[in-house]
């Protein structure tokens, strides 16, 4: 294991991800961030600079900080931004974990702006390793022409409803078209924005590592005339399963093996957005915007002796795996068996149900609600400044924090979701990766029915429209662990929930003085300086 120096400098980019220049909100200048490469058991060490003018904190998707809860990078619960012109630098390591990760900002939506990128972690001892030649990270990503802060004022504001924001494109590995004629006079727009390419060799095979980094939006990815055969889950290894088209969800991540089995050359890359996951709250399907019309989110597979200049002429799987799959749900849980089976914990030491709902006030002002608490970020005292200074009971905990504590170390956590809301949702916990052991669309789960043998392992599950799913992991992580909807828009409205993990472990851990210092008094913490 080695310690991997990296500096992330934050600061505004003019950029042009989808042939619209706007500011970008990057790291290093660059859109998507840079890729994060390690090997399994370094210690990362990274410098962030917030050159923004907003405070700004970096979250580390799917890694576990064991032990250095603080290093989660949650704005308002494992520590106190970094303020505009301070710099931080986060210092964990990975652990045993391995595998397909991201990183993005998780103060307020800055992470919608710019602020993402790739976290690969390799594995010496990948069980696939043979069996691909070279490997790709492809990023999907929706986005957008106004800044994600106007975006939530309007999602706020009286009379808006439940619309959530229409994105104005979607990228493949941070590229895109916007047909220019629909933007604003004056604007620096380009329609023959190139999408992203990846080149092959005829007979050689690629390993994809596909990451869903948007704000809002579901995929349905595919490559024409190519299979996909699923290796890797949120990190985890499973026995491979091939398919056409793979469903995918904020947050989520897969592997995925595809041969160069044609002779030559271009195909599309597809990545669709089926129109149902983009609702009204009413449950309408909103028409406003080509992207959901159109769906043409491409970039393109090309075999190295395929010309440059011709567009591929390829046509969109139909098959019967892709007529099987519902819009916006995740693959079938059935389906993923890890590679190694783990059973799940068989008994359970803290078991709670949650339940999720969003509604409009009487002023008509949409917020999102866990178990009746609608969550706001407390950004100059997070929850880890409460739970490590005093001895705060699971009662005396302030009633909005939304939170839920158990102790029981080597215990283990079962937590019943419920969605009481027919959009779905998908949810992401922090600190653990957990066993998907039910889900379902309807009606309610049935204990006798509990996959207790070899159910999935993954970070982010999708909750069905007024389904339920229940997932199990175990008590080793001291730590405050968010668990959410990936949805950033939801994550606004209040849809998010705090675990608190062994308090009374926690507290004998020493925080760092510098995530403390991020505290101090005279920091500017939540407002913007300009
Ligand atoms: Cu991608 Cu709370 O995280
Ligand atoms: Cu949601």
């Amino acid at each position: 294991p080695q310690d991997v120096y990296l500096n992330l400098e934050l600061s505004y980019t003019d950029l042009a991800p989808d042939g619209y220049t706007r500011k970008v909100w990057t790291a290093n200048g660059q859109y998507p961030g840079p890729l994060i490469h390690c090997n399994r058991g370094d210690r990362l060490i990274i410098n962030v600079t917030n050159n923004l003018k907003d405070p700004a904190t970096i979250h580390w998707h799917g890694i576990f900080q064991l032990g250095s809860t603080w290093y989660d990078g949650v704005g308002g619960q494992t520590q106190c931004p970094i303020p505009a012109g301070v710099s931080f630098i986060y210092n964990y390591t990975v652990g045993e974990q391995v595998g397909t990760y991201w990183w993005h900002s998780h103060y307020l939506a800055q992470y919608v702006d710019g602020i993402r990128g790739p976290l690969i972690i390799n594995n010496p001892d990948d069980p696939y390793l043979g069996q691909y030649d070279y490997e790709y990270v492809l990023t999907l990503e929706d986005w957008y022409h106004v800044e994600s802060h106007n975006l939530v004022a309007m999602r706020l504001a009286q009379g808006y409803e439940a619309f959530n924001p229409i994105p104005d494109a979607g990228l493949i590995s941070g590229r895109g078209q916007y047909n220019c004629s629909k933007a604003q006079s004056g604007a620096k727009c380009d329609s023959n924005n190139m999408p992203a390419i990846y080149t092959v060799t005829k007979g050689k095979k690629y390993r994809f590592r596909i990451i869903n980094m948007s704000a809002e939006a579901f995929f349905f990815f595919s490559i024409d005339q190519h299979k996909l055969k699923v290796i890797e889950v949120d990190g985890v290894d499973i026995k491979e399963i091939e398919l056409s088209v793979l469903p995918i969800h904020i947050g989520q991540r897969f592997s995925v093996i595809v041969e160069a089995s044609q002779d030559s050359g271009s195909y599309w890359i597809r990545a669709d957005i089926p129109k149902q996951c983009i609702l009204n709250r009413n449950g309408t399907i909103n028409n406003n915007s080509d992207i959901i019309h159109n769906s043409n989110i491409t970039g393109i597979l090309r075999y190295d002796d395929a010309s440059n200049d011709t567009l591929p002429q390829s046509n969109k799987f139909n098959d019967d795996w892709y007529k099987k799959l519902s819009p916006c749900h995740d693959l079938d849980i059935n389906l993923i068996k890890p590679y190694e089976a783990v059973a799940p914990p068989q008994k359970v030491t803290d078991q709670f149900n949650i339940s999720i709902m969003i509604y409009g006030d009487s002023k008509h002002t949409t917020k999102a609600y866990i178990n009746g608490q609608s969550w706001v970020p407390d950004l100059k005292n997070p929850s880890i400044m409460k739970i490590m200074d005093q001895n705060i009971s699971a009662t005396e905990f302030p009633i909005n924090a939304n939170a839920y504590m158990y102790d029981t170390e080597g215990g283990a956590v079962e937590i019943v979701i419920y969605n009481q809301n027919g959009g779905d949702h998908p949810f992401h916990l922090h600190g653990h990766n957990f066993f998907i052991i039910g889900m379902g669309s309807s009606g309610s789960p049935d204990a006798s029915q509990y996959n207790l043998v070899d159910p999935p392992l993954r970070d982010t599950v999708t909750l069905p429209g007024d389904g339920w799913a229940v997932i199990r992991y175990l008590i080793n992580n001291p730590g405050v662990w968010a668990f959410h909807c990936h949805i950033e828009w939801h994550v606004e409205l209040g849809m998010v929930f705090q675990l608190i993990e062994m308090q009374s472990k926690l507290q004998q851990l020493k925080m760092p003085p510098s995530v403390e210092a991020l505290c101090q008094p005279g920091y500017q913490h939540t407002k913007r300086l300009a």
